[in-house]
């Protein structure tokens, strides 16, 4: 049964076989900005609303989990006002998200180290995975303060400090037992991986969980990204035929 039926300028999509997961690489918001003679925090901005039109969307067409890259471990060499900004970007979100949860059913959780995040904040993102724990609608990750190779690291210590109390053995340790220690624990691995502004690059995301993920590339800019540009990733998906290494 076909659960959504799009306007018909858009591309070709089959809402019975959409990818469990989706995940996105916010790129371009800073070109996009420039473009406008705007500072780089309008583009943010401006992609923070881009977000919350995809993620909506991603809710209504049936998709079952959004991970978004929304501040990686690098980013904190960015000018300090600009770090502030998707700081505050997100904060905004989070509180907004909070009052319409209820209504929206998006469950929001976190991949990243919230550990350096303003108390104010964590608390926040607390709180939101506390009421998703409530729902079961779509999960949308958001990750910030994310590396994947850093989280690949944290996962590994965890699991040699649980060696070390006597938990867990070496000798036991599979993809699937590794992934348990993963941020992404429980969520399956993306099957598509989006990256807008032309970049060619997986810039330390999703390292580990997109080992068999499709990669869209697009030259629009992340704030620019829209229903339109969704449809043409989700077709080329579906275009393609994955054999996860065999024939
Ligand atoms: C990359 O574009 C984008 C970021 C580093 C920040 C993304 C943040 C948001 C979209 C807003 C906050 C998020 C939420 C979830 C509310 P860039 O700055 O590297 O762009 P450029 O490559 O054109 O310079």
């Amino acid at each position: 049964m076909a659960l959504f039926k799009p306007k018909a300028e858009l591309a070709e999509v089959d809402f019975n076989h959409l990818p469990r997961h989706v995940a996105i690489i916010m790129d371009g918001n800073g070109r996009w900005a420039k473009r406008r003679g705007l500072p780089r925090t309008a583009g943010h901005a401006a992609g923070a609303e881009t977000f919350r039109t995809i993620a909506t969307y991603c809710q209504e067409i049936g998709l079952e989990y959004l991970t978004v890259y929304a501040f990686s471990t690098e980013n904190w060499k960015r000018p300090m006002e600009e770090v502030s900004a998707i700081i505050g970007l997100l904060k905004k979100y989070l509180l907004e998200s909070i009052e319409k949860m209820e209504k929206d059913k998006i469950r929001l959780h976190f991949f990243g180290d919230l550990d350096a995040l303003p108390p104010e904040l964590r608390e926040l993102t607390v709180r939101t995975d506390d009421i998703s724990t409530r729902y079961e609608g779509m999960q949308v990750n958001v990750c910030f303060n994310y590396g994947g190779r850093d989280e690949i690291v944290r996962a590994t210590r965890a699991f040699a400090a649980d060696c070390l109390a006597g938990k867990r053995n070496p000798e036991e340790l599979t993809e699937d037992l590794f992934s348990g220690y993963l941020y992404s624990a429980g969520v399956p691995d993306p099957d598509l991986v989006i990256r807008p502004s032309g970049e060619l690059r997986i810039s330390n995301f999703l390292l580990w969980q997109s080992a068999y993920a499709e990669f869209y590339y697009t030259d629009v800019l992340w704030p620019d990204f829209s229903k339109e540009e969704l449809h043409k990733a989700l077709a080329a998906y579906q275009s393609r035929s994955r054999r996860f290494g065999g024939v």
